[in-house]
């Protein structure tokens, strides 16, 4: 099986999370397109989704589904997305498409966070897949300084957020300690976040594999 075809495997597998009644977070990505595509094709009742990209908006309402503001909604109960890398702990990177701050909102107020994944995401060692991290324009210089300080190597992408920022992916890090790492990035002037999602890792990782879909749940 190839990465496309385990990703729609687990994508289809996310739809026995969701509960029919309930606002559904959903995050951005290939995967979570599959997931998109899976739940309109599932027929499942969603009253409401709240979402983590304005690409993830247009597939969703193209599909038929309701789309609210984040500031429409008191919580939201399961949050449905994707990672570039996942750890034993459940710790993530993500921002590979460039939604981590929306994602990290989203991810916030939500009672569970399901994690789809191909195989390949899952890692011993956060790191290998370079760290997004979203920054104010004015203060890109100033943050790759600091970012250079953890001993990684930050390049500007070539690419505008959803909230008008850009992305630093922070290349050469191996990342022994998530949630410290995470604290002390979002501590630097300029910086919007980072995407590691350690303080508010996933819940629930459904991991696609040539043996099929496994299911992990954090303890
Ligand atoms: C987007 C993300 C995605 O979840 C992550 O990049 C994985 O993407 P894909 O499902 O396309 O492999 O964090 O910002």
């Amino acid at each position: 099986m190839d990465q496309n075809e385990l990703k729609k495997l687990v994508a289809k597998a996310a739809l026995a999370d969701v509960r029919p009644g309930e606002i559904l977070g959903v995050g951005t990505g290939s995967t979570v397109d599959f997931f998109i595509d899976a739940l309109a094709q599932s027929g499942l009742s969603v009253p409401a989704c709240v979402s983590s990209s304005v690409r993830s908006t247009r597939r969703l309402e193209q599909l038929g589904f309701r789309v609210l503001e984040m500031n429409e909604v008191d919580g939201i109960g399961v949050y449905v997305d994707g990672a570039d890398e996942i750890d034993a702990g459940f710790n993530m990177i993500k921002g590979g498409g460039g939604a981590l701050t929306r994602e990290k909102i989203v991810a916030s107020v939500a009672r569970k966070f399901v994690c789809i994944a191909d195989a390949s995401k899952k890692v011993p060692v956060l790191g290998k897949f370079p760290l997004p991290v979203e920054v104010i324009p004015m203060a890109l210089r100033a943050v790759a300084a600091r970012l250079r300080e953890f001993g990684g190597n930050p390049v500007e992408r070539d690419f505008t957020t959803d909230n008008g920022n850009r992305i630093l992916d922070v290349h050469g890090l191996s990342i022994e300690e998530p949630a410290a790492l995470e604290a002390a990035i979002n501590q630097i002037p300029g910086v919007v976040s980072v995407g590691l999602f350690a303080a508010r890792g996933a819940d629930v990782l459904l991991l696609g594999t040539a043996e099929g879909v496994k299911r992990f749940e954090r303890r």
